[in-house]
């Protein structure tokens, strides 16, 4: 109830929305106990993360950085999700969006395919977990039980996640996918996202030059609250499913 009235507005936009975009964060996981990067008990408090979760780490030393990675699995897996990942699936269900996510943890598809909806429109741009690769020569692997025991089928070389580690470029269809759905969104929802990490973060002011507007759902401010339209301060597990109640 203590966002009624910008839940409504919000809901409102949606609802007359041609296209919303969907812009999330690690925040968006947090009420499944999927720990985010930054703050208290982050990714970041681990400081190994710099050295290991990089490109660098996995050609000079990659046991041990395949070692690392393992460990980081592990904290971002065995999870449900949550009532906003929920409340967002039927959101797409009904209206046509694009979500950009930098979410690895495959929760919200997850959310989709309990509600037997087509996941085609997640666009990972900061990779997934959910998938792997051979690190030598590219090649799509089944995701292995065990990373420093996995060997790619064609050559033999390492396997890696398909996620994005420092050092690297974002991959190209995802983000052009998220940039073509900014340019066209008429809603842009950030959600759980501090939107400090370019060029991801660049996204919603891309939509927003092309006349969009901007809802943010985060308890805490962000780099991108400024330029918002509305900003709820509330977590994404209790604010999502408002609104879609408000959609009616
Ligand atoms: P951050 O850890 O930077 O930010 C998490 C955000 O979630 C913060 O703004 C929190 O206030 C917010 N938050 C926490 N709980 C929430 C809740 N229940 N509901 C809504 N919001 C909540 O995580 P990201 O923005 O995802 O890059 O970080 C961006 C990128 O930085 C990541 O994708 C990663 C990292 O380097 C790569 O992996 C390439
Ligand atoms: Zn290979």
């Amino acid at each position: 109830m203590k966002f009624d009235k910008q839940v409504r507005r919000v809901a409102r936009w949606l609802a007359s929305a041609d296209h919303i975009l969907v812009f999330s964060g690690s925040g968006f996981s947090a009420e499944s106990g999927v720990p985010t990067f930054r703050g208290t008990g982050g990714l970041y408090d681990d400081p190994d993360i710099l050295r290991y979760a990089h490109r660098d780490a996995l050609e000079e030393e990659p046991e041990e950085a395949l070692a690392w990675i393992e460990g980081l699995r592990g904290r971002l897996t065995g999870y449900e999700p949550n009532p906003g990942h929920r409340a967002l699936a039927r959101i797409c269900r009904d209206h046509a969006c694009t979500i950009a996510t930098q979410n690895i943890d495959g929760l919200l598809e997850d959310a989709f395919e309990d509600e037997g909806l087509s996941t085609d429109c997640i666009w990972h741009i900061h990779g997934t977990l959910k998938e792997a690769r051979c690190l030598d020569c590219n090649e799509p692997a089944e995701v292995p039980d065990d990373y420093t025991q996995a060997r790619c089928d064609k050559c033999g070389g390492y396997l890696r996640p398909n996620v994005v580690l420092f050092g690297e470029m974002l991959p190209e269809e995802p983000f052009a996918r998220a940039q073509e759905a900014a340019r066209k969104a008429d809603v842009v929802l950030l959600l759980g996202t501090s939107g400090i990490v370019h060029p991801a973060a660049a996204l919603p002011g891309l939509a927003r030059s092309h006349g969009a507007k901007l809802v943010e759902i985060n308890p805490n401010e962000t780099e991108l609250s400024d330029i918002c339209d509305v900003v709820i301060r509330g977590k994404t597990g209790e604010v999502l499913p408002e609104v879609l109640e408000a959609m009616g």
